[in-house]
């Protein structure tokens, strides 16, 4: 949430850091800034797109040092003034800051009592009026200064008139990376808005500085004694970072569109045909550790919550395990039992999800053992667990997630096959599993085949203001997800029920004007499900039903969008597939900026 970059080097800064902006602007799009140094610090500073940046940047704005920002916005609205960098009064100190400052409301009636003017209506902002206001000699030690005031989370690149050799770093929970070019520095709160300048990384730790100049930089903590932070060269494919349409299409849709080629990533080398099982090296558990484990806990937020759930359902069928999933926004706010024989599991696709990176550190705390399931190689909550599964899904840009999704569905699947036969899932059930996962690829391209016929239902769902999206067991978090992604992107009302509960309640609410989305898979609730269909048509509701070819859904009136046969129990996944482009053309169908929503940003970093 929120995007950080910034230059120390040969070239002129401004239009570089826009650019580098313009590639981490799924983190935050309500206003973008930037900053440079040169006989004076000049800012310019916009509310809206990067874009509307670019085009108000003056020519004139040349210096080979500087900062930007765009914003996801926390304290005060997407305003000019509220747009970062912020300065102090002389206009010497910019700063840009992701994260919250805690004591924001303190430090600001402290500074105003000082005679300070504020500006604008964030917390970040008194992070400059503090580094202006230190005594310190260094530029660093005029930043250490305004963090010993400040309590909260921080990214913050800093510059300053009398130090303009420099941009000074600081990190607390909020990921922070230097990227080392030819004569030439990066900063960046992304790899996204590196990769196209240098691959050799550094990655700051929590709690700790960097000074960057144009011939290196320097690590050190808050009492000002050195670190040893290296750059690494990193293995990633600079060309997947490309942001923007392709062939004309959003993000989004190339991101569903390689489900086929993430999800064979994920499963390679992790099948085992020979003991028809699944190796997951990462997890750093033998067959002993594993039979111990008397339940599972799975943590995770929004549409990683839903799949959690899925990946809850597929622990106890194959595992017969007692587990659960549940939203790690909620769990530690409950003060929860941790239990030694549970394994709690933390499924993120940036790993940085501060909501369950916070989880995960209070399992850890309370000698809980905890084990991830991850997207972003090193990112904060992949380093935080006792081991894990990564996803390689590669790098996801859109905001709606799509493909990190379908990977971990895959991921548990791969735990539950594993966790299942090393207790009394027979050899039998775990050839049929490895089968079932193998066939996924090409089963998801046969459900990405049929988009012309989902788009035209999905045409029409648009035009609904409020729908209902239902499934029984394993289609419930499908239909959850499904009107997860729908409402993101649609803007549409939609919500997702238990199909078994609608008759309690919601049943009130079926109309002509409020289609019902269904997930009914072949299973051995179809009939009951088929059932509840025909007491939503009876009542007018216009229905489209999520199904397997050969369900015979009798008389009843409905658009019908047939998935292929799996294995019963990987059937969620794909069901979620037609959820994903249902939503994905309704909201085109409405002209809506599928890739950035609105009120929305990649990565949710604050609580
Ligand atoms: C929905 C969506 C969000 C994320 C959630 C968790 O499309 O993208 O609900 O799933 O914010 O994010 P990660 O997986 O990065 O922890």
């Amino acid at each position: 949430m929120c995007g950080i970059v910034g230059y120390v080097g040969g070239q002129n800064a401004a239009p570089l850091l826009v650019e580098a902006l313009g590639r981490l602007e799924h983190r935050g799009y309500d206003s973008a800034g930037v900053a440079v140094v040169g006989s004076r610090t000049r800012v310019t500073k916009r509310a809206g797109r990067v874009r509307d940046l670019a085009e108000v940047l003056p020519k004139r704005m040349s210096g080979q040092v500087g900062i930007g920002h765009t914003r996801w916005a926390t304290h005060g609205p997407a305003t000019d003034l509220n747009a970062h960098p912020h300065t102090d009064a002389s206009g010497a100190v910019a700063v840009v800051h992701n994260g919250i400052v805690d004591n924001a409301a303190a430090l600001r009636a402290r500074l105003t009592d000082q005679g300070v003017v504020l500006a604008s209506d964030t917390d970040s902002e008194v992070f400059a009026h503090l580094v202006a206001r230190s005594t310190a000699d260094s530029l660093e030690g005029k930043v250490v200064d305004a963090l010993d005031a400040v309590e909260g989370t921080y990214g913050l690149a800093v510059v300053h008139a009398d130090f303009p050799d420099r941009v000074v770093v600081a990190r607390n929970g909020s990921p922070l990376l230097v990227g080392v070019g030819d004569k030439e520095m990066f900063v960046a709160s992304d790899l996204a808005a590196l990769v196209r300048h240098t691959t050799t990384v550094a990655h700051l730790a929590d709690g700790e500085l960097a000074t960057v100049t144009a011939s290196g930089f320097t690590t050190f903590r808050r009492d000002l004694t050195r670190t040893q932070t290296e750059a690494r060269e990193v293995d990633v494919d600079p060309s997947a970072y490309e942001h923007g349409l392709v062939d004309g299409r959003p993000r989004m849709y190339t991101e569903m569109l390689e489900q086929p080629a993430s999800v064979e990533r994920a499963l390679r080398g992790r099948l085992d045909e020979r003991f028809a099982t699944a190796h997951l090296g990462g997890l750093e558990m033998d067959a002993r550790e594993l039979r111990a484990v008397r339940r599972v806990k799975i943590l995770g937020c929004g549409s990683a919550y839903y799949v959690g759930q899925m990946g809850a359902s597929l622990i106890e069928e194959l595992a017969r395990v007692p587990a659960d999933a549940e939203p790690a926004s909620e769990f530690r706010y409950r003060s929860p039992v941790i239990e030694p024989d549970t394994l709690y599991v933390a499924v993120s696709q940036s790993g940085e999800t501060i909501d369950t990176l916070l989880a995960v550190e209070e399992i850890r705390r309370k000698g809980g053992r905890v084990i991830g399931l991850v997207n972003v190689v090193g990112s904060a909550i992949a380093r935080a667990c006792d081991g894990g599964i990564y996803l390689h899904a590669g790098p996801e840009i859109a905001v709606a997630s799509t493909k990190a999704l379908t990977t971990m569905f895959v991921g548990f699947a791969l735990l539950a096959l594993q966790l299942g036969r090393v207790r009394d899932l027979s050899v039998a059930d775990g050839r049929r599993l490895v089968a079932g996962l193998q066939n996924l690829p090409a089963q998801i391209e046969q459900v990405l085949s049929t988009e012309d016929r989902i788009a035209q239902v999905a045409t029409a769902l648009a035009e609904a203001e409020s729908l209902f999206f239902v499934g029984r067991v394993r289609g419930f978090p499908v239909a959850r997800e499904g009107a997860q992604k729908f409402k993101e992107i649609s803007y549409r009302h939609a919500e997702a029920y238990q199909m078994s509960e609608l008759k309690h309640g919601p049943l009130a609410l079926i109309s002509p004007e409020v289609p019902t989305v269904a997930v009914v898979p072949d299973d051995e609730l179809t009939d009951r499900n088929v059932a509840a269909l025909h007491e939503i048509a009876a009542r007018g509701g216009p229905l489209v039903v999520v199904t397997h070819a050969g369900v015979d859904l009798g008389e009843l009136q409905a658009e019908r969008i047939d998935v292929p046969r799996n294995e019963r129990e990987l059937d969620p996944l794909l069901l979620t597939v037609p959820m994903q482009l249902l939503a994905f053309h309704a909201a085109l169908a409405l002209g809506h900026d599928v890739d950035k929503p609105r009120n929305l940003a990649k990565s949710v970093t604050v609580e």
